[in-house]
């Protein structure tokens, strides 16, 4: 294991509880169970998955996880049902054969360029259950997002390092949904996600111009 980052990775961890929130509405409202539940025994795929400390709290649920990351940053040491690798995505979803119910993209799409956007939806198509799901969160295009994003976050407060982001990769909602169109999957629901930097939270919000969660389905 290497040192890792922790100015790169410190907010993302502030993030993890607003995402089991999101996720625990989203699976009571489509499968009608509660998310301890619901992660028992489920294989779960993390993609550009940092450390592996979000993917890790659902090994503890009961859940089968596999994390990649082209960065060895990784918090935890693989044992029986949970597995982290350093491998750059495609490559990984190359050689996969295995079948997952739940995928997670969280802060990962606007690190990809646009083609790779469109080969990873491509990718997933074939490993995605019949009824499983995609959890994304990632930033809105357009100036506000920029601007909190960048200059605020980055350049202002200092909360990430500079350059962490390319604005030229940041997403709309509309957007995911046309990349997602081709592969016969639909956007179930788009929540917005709002941050303090005073108590440091991310909570579920109305607003979705900045910071935003999504669940992809068939
Ligand atoms: C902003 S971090 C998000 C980490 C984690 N999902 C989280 O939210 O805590 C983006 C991660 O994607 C990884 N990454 C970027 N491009 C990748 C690729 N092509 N294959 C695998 N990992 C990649 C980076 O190394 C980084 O750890």
């Amino acid at each position: 294991m290497r040192d890792i980052n922790k100015k790169y990775y410190e907010p993302l961890e502030q993030m993890m509880a607003s995402r089991h929130q999101y996720m625990a509405k989203i699976i009571k409202k489509i499968y009608r169970d509660t998310i301890y539940k619901f992660f028992q025994g489920r294989q779960i795929l993390d993609l550009g998955c940092g450390t592996g400390e979000f993917i890790h709290n659902y090994y503890e649920l009961g859940s089968i996880c596999t994390g990649v990351d082209i960065q060895n940053n990784f918090k935890f040491n693989n044992k029986k049902n949970f597995e982290l690798i350093e491998e750059n995505i495609f490559n990984f979803l190359k050689k996969n054969k295995k079948i997952y119910d739940v995928v997670f993209l969280f802060e990962f799409l606007e690190h990809l360029k646009n083609n790779e956007k469109k080969l990873l939806f491509k990718n997933l198509s074939k490993i995605l259950n019949t009824n499983g799901i995609i959890f994304v969160s990632t930033l809105n295009n357009n100036y506000i997002s920029k601007f909190f994003s960048i200059n605020v976050a980055e350049n202002l407060l200092k909360l990430l390092p500079k350059k962490t982001h390319d604005h030229k990769l940041f997403l709309s909602p509309n957007g995911l949904q046309e990349l997602i169109n081709k592969n016969g999957y639909k956007i179930y629901d788009i929540t917005g996600i709002s941050y303090n930097p005073l108590i440091k939270t991310f909570r579920l919000s109305r607003n979705n111009l900045i910071n935003y969660y999504a669940s992809i389905k068939n």
